[in-house]
């Protein structure tokens, strides 16, 4: 019949389409490649509907750990243009300058952070979680 011939191929699309949509599946249960772009850690319990990371509330609390110790008025990295205060707003003005949201992984951020050309070594490793945590905030356009 007439009718049989147009359902075949509607068939065997829907297949494919289905053969793909498991292949995607499979593809987020592999290896995290290492520019996926998705924040591999979240907080826990769902966020905030976003992909993209907070400063306040996921990078904020990074920086005044691994970098404040010396990145305030008199420490060690006191005379350099990044000073963190440990107010998120403040902060988040110092921070952003040091970002590009065109080319991330070149920010002078985390090129300092992971310990390229930096007086205070490798803190957060282009391994590590947090890097990946300031890598995915400055991917998602180092929002606030
Ligand atoms: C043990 C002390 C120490 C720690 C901890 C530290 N730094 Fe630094 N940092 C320095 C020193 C010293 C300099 C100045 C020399 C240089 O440019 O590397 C510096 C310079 C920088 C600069 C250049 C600032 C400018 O004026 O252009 C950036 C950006 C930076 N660090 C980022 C970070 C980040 C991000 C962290 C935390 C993940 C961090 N640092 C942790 C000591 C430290």
């Amino acid at each position: 019949m007439s009718s049989d011939s147009r359902i075949q191929p509607l068939a065997a699309l829907l297949t494919a389409a289905f053969a793909l949509a498991l292949g995607c599946a499979d593809f987020e249960r592999g290896p995290v490649a290492e520019d996926a772009g998705v924040p591999p850690i979240d907080g826990g319990g769902g966020g905030d509907g976003g992909d993209a990371a907070s400063f306040a509330s996921d990078v904020h609390p990074l920086l005044t750990t691994g970098c404040q110790s010396c990145h305030r008025a008199g420490g060690s990295a006191g005379n350099t243009s990044f000073l963190l205060t440990g107010d998120a707003d403040t902060d988040y003005a110092a921070t952003v300058s040091l970002t590009d949201t065109s080319n991330p992984s070149a920010s002078r951020l985390l090129r300092k952070a992971s310990g390229a050309g930096h007086g205070g070594g490798a803190i957060y490793g282009a391994d590590t979680p947090e890097y990946q945590t300031l890598l995915a905030w400055i991917s998602g356009g180092a929002q606030p």
